[in-house]
Order: structure tokens, then C-alpha cells, then sequence
């Protein structure tokens, strides 16, 4: 054993990790070169605290000598131990890290070795912290994309938005200027053919009775009424009158028609301008309903459900007739080949506001589409049939008068659109508004 033991202090003198070897009492029996240089103490006093029976830990502790002596442990288990990153105060006052290791010998003695690792777990620990901060600084940075995206999104939403309303208004304003030049320019010769009509039918009554007179002056002249009842025979004289009755009738009824529309088309562009009246919406929704007959025409059936008595709304009535425009117009779209649009008009159940509901018997909204339809410029529709901006429009003027627009869907079941808007727009409310009464207009 005393052999064995000798070797191992040649082994432990040239070591750079610091040894001790230690009695069953945790006596310093051996210590090398390194150990005395991290107890700090010169030679001879080392030498004289160990003669005094100097423990390991009163002459180098650790942060474990006092509850967990790995030598100890290492007897008990009789096996080498080995514990990383212990620390102790080197002589010099100096906070240094160790591995630890205890290998307990056959008479109970035991070897501990301590290896300085301090520069390593600086240097691991620098390193640990490096990669912290820069993990940190990572997060903050991709923190600051997502808020920049968000703002960015923000900002292009709001960009959709503006160009959406410059679009509206440019549309608006331009139907407005078309609609009413188109009214004016059909009125004058409408006006004509009205007006003249009436001469005209009264003029052949005129000339008819004096045809019948001229008939009785001839009743005995039986050679010119010969002659004259052969020419009313070659130009079928009885149909030609009853048809020229119907003609007038009907130019009469045409007539009628085109100044019909011309009073739709005026009354739809009569407040591009962006002035509050009151308005009759059940007439205005009428107004659009004729606007897109031929849209309508011997394919769609109009179901109308009308509340009686319902007040009037102070809104702007250009712009409202635009979103029922939409919807309907969109409705009709929806419907391939025939099919139904119901509008029920009624007062909204807080009563202070009048509902609109347009429901058809298209193919639906798809569910992924729900979501997306009030967006300016979504459309499923071909390029040029469609700009999506109907219903973004229609949703902007219905909050803007204060009021609501909802929808709902299933596809395979048609689509409704509900159009709530109050009796009066939220600015108004509480004050009289006469009927295109500059005082009481305001742009929405
Ligand atoms: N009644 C409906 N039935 C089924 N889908 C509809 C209906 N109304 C609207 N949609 C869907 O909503 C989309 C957006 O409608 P919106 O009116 O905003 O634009 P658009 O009709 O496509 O184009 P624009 O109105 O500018 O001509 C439509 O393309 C369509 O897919
Ligand atoms: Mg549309």
C-alpha cells in the first residue's frame, strides 16, 4: 500500500491540478505544488498547520466541505466521484470554479483532486450571455417587424380605404353628372313626342269625322263613292283607322314609360351632392327596383313586403339609393337563370330606425368568403364584370348615416342582406330637417 501510495504522489507532484491526499479523518496527509498555491500559504506554514493536525477544509475550503464532502461520499460508495463546478475562494481572495474529484483508497484514506476551470466557465458563461442578449435583441427585432408589418397593414388598409372612397365618390359623382344628363337630354324629346301625341290623335279624330262627312255628301254620287269606297278597300281603310288608334295608344304608353324612367333616373341623381332630406325610402327602393328591370326582366320575380305607413328618413337619398343599388344589382347577379329577391321593408324593432332585408334565391356565399365580401376590391367576379367595391361603398354609407349593414348566408340557400338605418342620422338627431332646406343640409 505504502508503495502504491508513493507512486501516487510522484504522479500528483507534477500535476497542475491541485492534490491532496486526506486520512480517514480528513487530515491532510500529502499535498502538491498547485494545492499550495491555491491555499495561498507559504511553505512552512502550510507544513506547521498540517503537523497540527490541520483538516482539508480549515486549510482550502470548498463550497461543499461543509454539508456534502465529496470525499466522504466517494468512502461511502467506495467509488471515484466527480463534481463540476464547485466553487471556493483561492488564498489570494479570488473566486475561482473547480471539478472536483475524490478517489477513496482501500484503507480509507482518500485522494482529492481539484481542477481550476474558472477561465473556461468565465468564458462559457460570457458566451451564455452573449448568445442571451443576442437572442434578445433577435426577439425585440422580430417584435419590431411585427408592429412595423402592423402598421404597415394598418397604413395600406387605410391607403384601400381612402382609394376605395376617391373610386366611390368619383363614381358617384360621375353616375350623378351621367344619370342627370341623360334625364335632361330624354326629356326634351320625350316631353315632344308627349305633347305631340295628343295632337296627333286628336288631329286624326279630326280628319276622320271629316271623311265620314265627306261619306254622307256622297251618298247619292254613287260614281265617286264607288271610287271612293274602292280606294278605302285598296287601303284596308277600317283596319288602317283602328291601328291608328293603337299606334297613338301605344306610342302614348311608350312615352309614358321613357318619361317614367327619366323621373327614376332624376330622382336617383337629384343628391349626388351630398345633402341630407328627408326621403321616402319604399319609394326610393322603387326607383332602383325600375332602374334594373332589364336586369330583372322575365327571369327574376320581385317579392315585395312592405310595412304600411312608414316614416320618411332624413339621409342622403343618392347615396342610399346607391347601396340598395348594390345589393340588389348584386342579388340579380347571384341569380342564374330564374329565380326570387324578396325585400321586406319594416320599421327596425327599436322602432327608431327603418330595416331593410334583400334576400335571393342565388347559390349563396362561400364560407371562406363570408369574411371577405365587405373588403374594398374582393370580387369573384371576371375581370371588368366587377371592381369589389359595391358592398365596401354600401357599408361605408350605411355607418356613415349611423346605421348597419349585416348578411348571412349558406351556400346553397341564397344570401340576405339587412340594411338597418335610423330615422335620422346621429348629427341630426334632435333637430328639424325640412325637406331640401339648405339650412338643414349637411354632407355626409
Ligand atoms: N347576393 C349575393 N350572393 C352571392 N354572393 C354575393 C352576393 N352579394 C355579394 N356577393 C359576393 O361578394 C363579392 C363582393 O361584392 P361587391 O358588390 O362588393 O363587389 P362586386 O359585385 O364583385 O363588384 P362591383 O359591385 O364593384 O361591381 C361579390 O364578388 C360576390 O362574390
Ligand atoms: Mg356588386
Amino acid at each position: 500500500m505504502a508503495e502504491v501510495l508513493e507512486q501516487v504522489r510522484e504522479l500528483l507532484e507534477g500535476s497542475v491540478d491541485a492534490a491532496v491526499i486526506l486520512d480517514g479523518e480528513r487530515r491532510i496527509l500529502y499535498y502538491n505544488r498547485a494545492y499550495q498555491e491555491l491555499t495561498g500559504l507559504r511553505g512552512r506554514a502550510l507544513e506547521k498547520r498540517i503537523k497540527q493536525g490541520a483538516h482539508c477544509y480549515e486549510v482550502f475550503p470548498l463550497e461543499i466541505c461543509e454539508n456534502a464532502c465529496l470525499g466522504c461520499r466517494a468512502r461511502e460508495v467506495s467509488r471515484p466521484l466527480r463534481v463540476d463546478e464547485i466553487r471556493a475562494m483561492r488564498g489570494d481572495g479570488e473566486e475561482l470554479t473547480f471539478i472536483v474529484a475524490a478517489v477513496p483508497l482501500a484503507d480509507g484514506k482518500i485522494i482529492e483532486t481539484y481542477r481550476d476551470v474558472t477561465a473556461d466557465v468565465r468564458i462559457q458563461r460570457r458566451l451564455q450571455e452573449l448568445l442571451k442578449r443576442e437572442r434578445q435583441q433577435k426577439e425585440i427585432l422580430e417584435d419590431k417587424v411585427v408592429e412595423r408589418t402592423g402598421e404597415l397593414e394598418a397604413a395600406m388598409a387605410e391607403l384601400r380605404q381612402a382609394q376605395a372612397q376617391l373610386v366611390h365618390q368619383e363614381k358617384m359623382s360621375s353616375l350623378g353628372r351621367l344619370v342627370a344628363g341623360i334625364a335632361h337630354e330624354l326629356n326634351n324629346p320625350i316631353n315632344f313626342v308627349y305633347g305631340n301625341v295628343d295632337f296627333l290623335g286628336r288631329y286624326m279624330e279630326d280628319l276622320l269625322s271629316l271623311v265620314d262627312m265627306i261619306d254622307g255628301y256622297l251618298e247619292q254620287e254613287s260614281d265617286l263613292r264607288d271610287a271612293v269606297e274602292s280606294r278605302k278597300r285598296e287601303i284596308e281603310f277600317d283596319f288602317l283607322v283602328d291601328d291608328s288608334r293603337k299606334l297613338i295608344r301605344s306610342i302614348r304608353s311608350g312615352a309614358e314609360r321613357t318619361a317614367g324612367i327619366v323621373r327614376d333616373l332624376k330622382a336617383f341623381s337629384r343628391t349626388g351632392g351630398g345633402d341630407l332630406q328627408e326621403t321616402d325610402l319604399v319609394s326610393g327602393i322603387e326607383t332602383t327596383l325600375n332602374l334594373i328591370a332589364p336586369l330583372l326582366k322575365n327571369r327574376i320575380t320581385v317579392e315585395r313586403e312592405f310595412a304600411p305607413d312608414l316614416p320618411k328618413i332624413v339621409c342622403n337619398a343618392g347615396h342610399v339609393n346607391q347601396v340598395f343599388m348594390n345589393i340588389l344589382t348584386n342579388a340579380a347577379q347571384a341569380i342564374h337563370g330564374e329565380g326570387t329577391i324578396r325585400v321586406k321593408i319594416g320599421l327596425d324593432l327599436r322602432g327608431d330606425g327603418i330595416r331593410v332585408e334583400i334576400r335571393d334565391s342565388g347559390p349563396g356565399i362561400r364560407k371562406e368568403y363570408m369574411e371577405k365580401i365587405l373588403d374594398p376590391f374582393f370580387t369573384t367576379k371576371e375581370v371588368g364584370e366587377g371592381t369589389g367595391l359595391g358592398l365596401s361603398i354600401s357599408d361605408n354609407i350605411v355607418r356613415a348615416h349611423g346605421g348597419r349593414l349585416t348578411y348571412d348566408s349558406k351556400v346553397g340557400e341564397g344570401a340576405s342582406f339587412t340594411v338597418v338605418l335610423p330615422l335620422r342620422p346621429p348629427a341630426e338627431a334632435g333637430r328639424d330637417v325640412e325637406p331640401h332646406s339648405n339650412a338643414a343640409r349637411r354632407s355626409i
